[in-house]
């Protein structure tokens, strides 16, 4: 690496060339002031508040834009710099309304502190009081374009980073405003409510519904952990106060999402209004209820016990943990010789012995393929690799209906798979992503392209790929099963279809975090953590096994779904490993 020699604050540096002077001074911790710079973002000098003295230059200049060049030197907090700066803090104030007191960012604001730091006390100009209009269209967050300081991270967020290009500015001047689309209020516009822009967002301009005023950062807890909702596995930081969850942030720093979630895990997570199974319960004279863990345990294990191998089946949610899925297998198909088990979602079919391609190759491929999965509805973060490539140039070809979400975004949408297999074959580095509602046609068709093609399988359910290599699968019927046992977890299930085939004399035991129809049939439900309450690992569409930690205690007597097992299988007197690290490190090393 070629580095380049400068002096900044009497101090020699040496950072790698192509560097700018932000980037020379971060790395040995020399802070120079920001607010339209972020880290994730290209830096445009919006601001200005990063200006810096550079002996021979005729102005100030942006430490943000300027490359640093071979002897250059820098001065980062002279008394010029210095005036500059209040001066745009000044200006900035005394635009909007930046009434720190009423703010939910107050204390977190990037402004704010960036005014303390240089001893704003008071306005120097009038303020601005031109009210602005505050837009709580969205569900999630809200836009209080009075504390907008025309930053511009959350448009570079929209457009650069989700590919959705919903935001712009619009007027001048003092004037100007963020705006969605052609001016239409946000929750009518294209906004697919990622909340990258919220992230963002140096100030508190846009805030998010749930969690405003409810604890500053000082105040609560960032725990790392990997995203359940869809197969894709993206990291984020749970954030808590007080044993509660107030909300989910970006993790910059994961390897597969650089930060980027979607609605799907940013937001609804929290927005979960269904009733928690929050204690065991056993069916009593037609009633369930209400019984003790060791109590249940022992009901449930008398009756497996007493069934032959073949009348036990095992139903089970693809949202399970690695743990709780390699237990399962161990316990009823290794242990108790059980033949009869099932996924509750498809799989995408298995093309290669080997993998063939990543997430990362989206965004580097010049013509991408999608047949029989829709990132854009089921696992969107997939999906903004998908239209970040597009935005790049790449041709992309559905296969299939013009329903699919990326529909608005496609090249060509052919019915035919060989034709889309014969434009593939002409690139220079295409992406096949596949998912279980591909064909067998389609799928050998595909394999035209192996050698040629990076394949990325969008496995349909989150945990999918590790619940297939423990041996759950859609063999599953359900009328041979006299005992079943379903690990249903956080999953969906509006109906009892699930257990319409079910012999109705079928004992069945349901091992669940919500109460639904299904649990209502039962006669066992033993209550479950939910994501925020559960430590473990899930492998994620491409293979990998990432943490998910426990952030918050369970509700009521709920436990982690490996747990429940785990304490089944002692009372069915089979030894299984019992701690979270070993069972994690078995698990594991079969998942290779
Ligand atoms: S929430 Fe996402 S899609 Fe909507 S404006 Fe913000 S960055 Fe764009
Ligand atoms: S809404 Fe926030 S991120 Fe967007 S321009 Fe205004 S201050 Fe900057
Ligand atoms: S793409 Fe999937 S894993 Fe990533 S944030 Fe959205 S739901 Fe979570
Ligand atoms: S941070 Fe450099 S101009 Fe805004």
């Amino acid at each position: 690496m070629t580095m380049v020699n400068i002096t900044m604050n009497g101090q020699k540096i040496s950072a790698p060339a192509g560097s700018n002077i932000l980037q020379a001074a971060k790395q040995v911790g020399i802070d120079i002031p920001t607010l339209c710079d972020h880290p994730a973002l290209v830096s445009i000098g919006a601001c200005r508040i990063c200006v810096v003295e550079v002996t021979g230059q005729r102005t100030l200049i942006t430490a943000c834009t300027f490359p640093i060049t071979e002897g250059m030197e820098i001065q980062t907090e002279s008394p010029q710099v210095v005036k500059a700066r209040k001066l745009i803090l000044d200006l900035l104030f005394s635009e909007r309304n930046h009434y720190c007191p009423m703010c939910q960012m107050s204390g977190d604001c990037e402004l704010q502190n960036l005014g303390y730091r240089y001893g704003i006390d008071h306005w120097i100009y009038p303020t601005y009081t031109k009210g602005f209009p505050v837009d709580a269209s969205r569900k999630y967050f809200f836009m209080d374009h009075n504390r907008c300081v025309l930053c511009g991270r959350c448009e570079r967020a929209c457009g650069d980073l989700v590919a959705n290009h919903t935001l712009g500015l619009r007027n001048r001047g003092a004037s100007s405003m963020i705006h969605a689309d052609a001016n239409v209020p946000f929750g009518e516009s294209t906004c697919i409510s990622c909340g990258s822009c919220l992230q963002v967002c140096p100030t508190g301009a846009l805030c998010d519904k749930r969690s405003a005023y409810m604890g500053r950062n000082i105040q609560t807890e960032h725990i790392k952990s990997t995203c359940n909702q869809c197969s894709i596995g993206c990291g984020m930081e749970i954030v808590t106060r007080g044993g509660n969850v107030l909300r989910i942030e970006s993790d910059w720093d994961a390897e597969i999402n650089a930060g980027l979630l979607c609605k799907n895990g940013r937001f609804d997570p929290l927005y979960e209004d269904r009733t928690r199974v929050t204690q065991p319960m056993i069916r009593i004279g037609g009633k369930l209820r209400p019984s003790s863990w060791d109590e249940t345990l022992k009901t449930i294990a008398e009756k497996i016990s007493g069934t032959n191998a073949k009348e036990i089946g095992v139903l089970t949610s693809s949202n399970s943990t690695n743990e709780a899925l390699y237990l399962l297998g161990q316990l009823f198909c290794k242990e108790l010789k059980a033949t009869n088990v099932g996924l509750l979602n498809s799989a995408a079919p298995k093309l290669f012995d080997k993998p063939q391609g990543s997430l990362a190759d989206i965004v580097k491929s010049d013509v991408i393929l999608v047949a029989g999965t829709d990132p854009a509805k089921d696992q969107p973060v997939a999906s903004f690799f998908v239209k970040h490539a597009v935005d790049r140039g790449a041709k992309l070809i559905l296969v299939g209906g013009k329903d699919n979400g990326l529909a608005p975004f496609a090249t060509m949408i052919l019915a035919d798979i060989g034709k889309a297999v014969e434009v593939a074959e002409r690139a220079g580095s295409p992406v096949v992503l596949y998912g279980a509602g591909i064909t067998e046609k389609g799928a050998s068709a595909l394999k035209k392209l192996q050698g040629k093609a990076a394949f990325v399988a969008i496995e349909p359910g989150v945990n999918t790929r590790a619940a297939v290599a423990f041996g759950f699968n859609n063999g599953f019927k359900a009328s041979a099963a006299k005992v079943l046992y379903a690990l249903l977890g956080e999953q969906g299930l509006e109906s009892a279809d699930v257990l319409k085939d079910v012999d109705k004399k079928a004992f069945v035991v349901v091992q669940a975090s919500y109460v639904s129809p299904i649990t209502e049939k039962a006669d066992v439900v033993l209550p479950m953590a939910i994501w925020s309450e559960r430590a473990g690992s899930l492998t994620n569409t491409e293979g990998r096994v990432q943490k998910v930690s426990k952030a918050v205690e369970p509700a009521g007597e709920a436990k982690s779904d490996w747990e429940i097992i785990s304490l089944l299988a002692n009372k069915l007197g089979k030894k299984l490993a019992t701690s979270l690290d070993e069972i994690s490190a078995r698990a594991t090393q079969e998942l290779k």
